[in-house]
């Protein structure tokens, strides 16, 4: 995707391996990879689930395209080459987060199909698990919703290369899951997920918050008795 300006360098291995982590974390790192249409509801979504996951007790973390665009992306715009270094490095930095053994959520409009393909095949080729997720609703809906005002804005010519209307959106043409968000609630849509990720054999368990409880009375009793 970019051209590599890194010379001399050379990978540094680590004595500690992933599933070391993850048997501390006692879960395995993936990435959940939310994409769709400006107010299709790919934020709702994942914060939804990232609660629904703390909740029972996993670790998740959401990476949202307006918040990393306020940091780590902040010189980045909207031009075609900027929006694919914008995937580029969360394809990365997701990568890393969930070889640290964390869920990652990200959400993203992530608008080309071949930057969604580089985030796959980076999480693939380093053995860890991918799941896209088409987050739909209709342009109409979308543009009805525009909680920002970023579709009026944009028909109005005040905003350019904005997704949907002046700017492509490739539809995900094999994506692990649908999120209908005309049909489901956010609520509804997190355990959609969450049962896809049980299955999986992303998450162990239905619920771990009780068994964690019980672990770190154990633990505390057992500092209390030293
Ligand atoms: N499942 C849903 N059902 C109904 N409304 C939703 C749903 N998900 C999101 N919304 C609404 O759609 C709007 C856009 O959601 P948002 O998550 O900000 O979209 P995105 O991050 O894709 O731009 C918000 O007003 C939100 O409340
Ligand atoms: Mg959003």
């Amino acid at each position: 995707m970019t051209t590599t300006k890194a010379t001399n360098i050379t990978w540094h291995h680590s004595q500690v391996a992933r599933k070391d982590r993850e048997e501390i974390l006692q879960q395995r790192g993936c990435t959940i990879w939310l994409t769709g249409l400006p107010s299709s509801g790919k934020s709702t979504t994942a914060y939804a689930l990232e609660h629904q996951l703390i909740q029972r007790g996993y670790l998740a973390y959401v990476l949202d395209g307006d918040n990393i665009r306020h940091g780590l992306n902040n010189n980045l715009g909207f031009s075609a080459e900027d929006r694919q270094e914008n995937i580029r490095r969360i394809g990365e930095v997701s990568k890393l987060m969930a070889d640290c053994g964390v869920i990652t959520i990200t959400s993203f409009i992530s608008p080309y199909e071949r930057e969604r393909e580089f985030a796959r095949t980076l999480h693939k080729t380093h053995g860890l698990g991918f799941v896209e997720v088409y987050v739909h609703a209709s342009l109409a809906t979308c543009e009805k919703r525009d909680p920002k005002g970023l579709y009026k804005k944009a028909r109005a010519g005040q905003l350019k290369n904005f997704t949907g209307i002046d700017d492509p959106y490739e539809i995900p043409l094999h994506p692990d899951l649908v999120a209908e968000t005309e049909r489901y609630s956010p609520e509804e849509l997190a355990c959609k997920i969450i049962q896809y990720l049980l299955k999986l054999r992303y998450l162990q368990s239905e619920d771990r918050r009780s068994d964690l409880n019980k672990a770190w009375t154990l633990y505390t009793a057992s500092l209390a008795a030293r």
